[in-house]
């Protein structure tokens, strides 16, 4: 065996040995609570049709971009979009990437310098953990939606500092205490930057525009792979940023932009979005239904959250595995988040709640649940 085949071996062994080897899982028939199609979009035949006709509507546009948006990539339907959509959430300006991945990677890699400081939630996305690791940033996690421990790093910044929280958390599902976090942040003249991946679509065009902030957040990034049901991603912010990030940012610049079909999908998405009353209601009403008829239990917490994603507490790689395969045995699509993706003490199964999951389907989630962890 090579050097490289050992390693790769130990490392695969240690992580069958913690409980924690993961594997890809091909689709099923079991009912959805797991995937981030919160409104149905992914499987929505409106869309589908939508963007099939737009699609048709446009013949002599190209299958593929050809080359990145600085080459041969860029379309005047791109940057209309760009403009459309960055208006919806009432934004100066956005630029389009290929992934919330991708999104989260250019704007902390690029904008942050060597003497500047990144702070960030201790729960926040990998994607903005891996961005800020390829700045030259100074950076510090506070404690999760605690504004005593963001005091205490704010007093360590140097630079010029960024802030970096969600709006719905995507691990716990729950929200931070977004205008304290923001006073506290002005405070110290930081800049706030708010990734609104699974708070857009639960309320409509994010949290942040809901509470009338946006003019005071240096930044946000929306992805389209959760509740819009499609794939991709904007930053949104001044003008000047979306200038800084086309010079700047290195996951914009060295890759094939998306094709036309995306940009079409996308579109129509927020077309669909702004007609989804109905959709966002049922989701609402989904939610509480979960919390009304879940017991709690103080052995196996649920996290509190009033979103669409909803977490109970298992301790353990072991007992999230066994709880969520006890569950899709039942026939509910339910997953354990194991660690290292959740800190160790913390693993769990998450339930994606959906517009389109029914009352009996949800009832008969939380009478499983009820059943097996929370029988006492
Ligand atoms: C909070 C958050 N930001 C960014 C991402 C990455 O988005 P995408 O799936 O589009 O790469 C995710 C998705 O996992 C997320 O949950």
């Amino acid at each position: 065996m090579t050097a490289a085949a050992k390693y790769i071996e130990k490392k695969l062994a240690e992580r069958r040995s913690s409980g924690a080897y993961r594997t890809l899982k091909q689709e099923n028939t079991l009912v959805d609570f797991c995937s981030n199609d919160y409104l149905g979009f992914a499987r929505s035949l409106t869309l589908k049709n939508s963007s099939n006709e737009e699609i048709n509507k446009n013949p002599s546009v190209l299958n593929g971009a050809t080359g990145s948006r600085l080459i041969s990539g860029n379309l005047a339907y791109t940057e209309t979009l760009e403009n459309e959509i960055a208006a919806y959430h009432k934004s100066d300006a956005g630029l389009l990437f290929n992934s919330g991945y991708d999104a989260n990677i250019g704007l902390f890699s690029s904008l942050p310098q060597r003497g500047d400081t990144i702070i960030t939630d201790e729960l926040i996305h990998a994607s903005i953990i891996d961005g800020a690791r390829l700045s030259h940033a100074n950076r510090y996690t506070f404690k999760h939606n605690d504004l005593n421990s963001l005091d205490a790093k704010l007093k360590q910044a140097k630079g010029i500092c960024y802030v970096v929280i969600e709006s719905v958390y995507s691990m716990d599902g729950d929200i931070p205490p977004l205008p304290e976090l923001l006073n506290l942040t002005e405070k110290y003249t930081a800049h706030l930057i708010v990734d609104e991946a699974h708070a857009v679509g639960l309320y409509r065009n994010g949290l942040i525009p809901r509470l009338n902030l946006e003019e005071r957040i240096f930044a946000r990034v929306v992805t389209f792979g959760k509740a819009l049901g499609c794939h991709g991603a904007i930053v949104l912010g001044s003008n000047a940023l979306r200038e800084y990030l086309i010079n700047f940012a290195r996951s914009f610049i060295y890759t094939t932009a998306a094709p036309f079909h995306q940009l079409v999908a996308v579109k129509m998405a927020y077309l669909l979005l702004q007609e989804s009353d109905e959709a966002i209601n049922a989701l609402q009403k989904n939610i509480r239904l979960f919390k009304e008829t879940i017991r709690y239990n103080e052995e196996y917490p649920l996290i509190e959250s009033e979103s669409a994603i909803q977490c109970i507490i298992l301790k353990s790689n072991e007992k999230a595995r066994e709880v969520a395969a006890y569950l899709q045995n039942s026939g509910l699509d339910v997953r354990a988040i194991l660690s290292p993706t959740v800190p160790q003490g913390s693993e769990r199964i998450r339930i994606c709640l959906h517009a389109f999951n029914t009352e009996n389907e949800i009832i008969k989630l939380t009478d499983t649940i009820n059943n097996l962890i929370n029988a006492k």
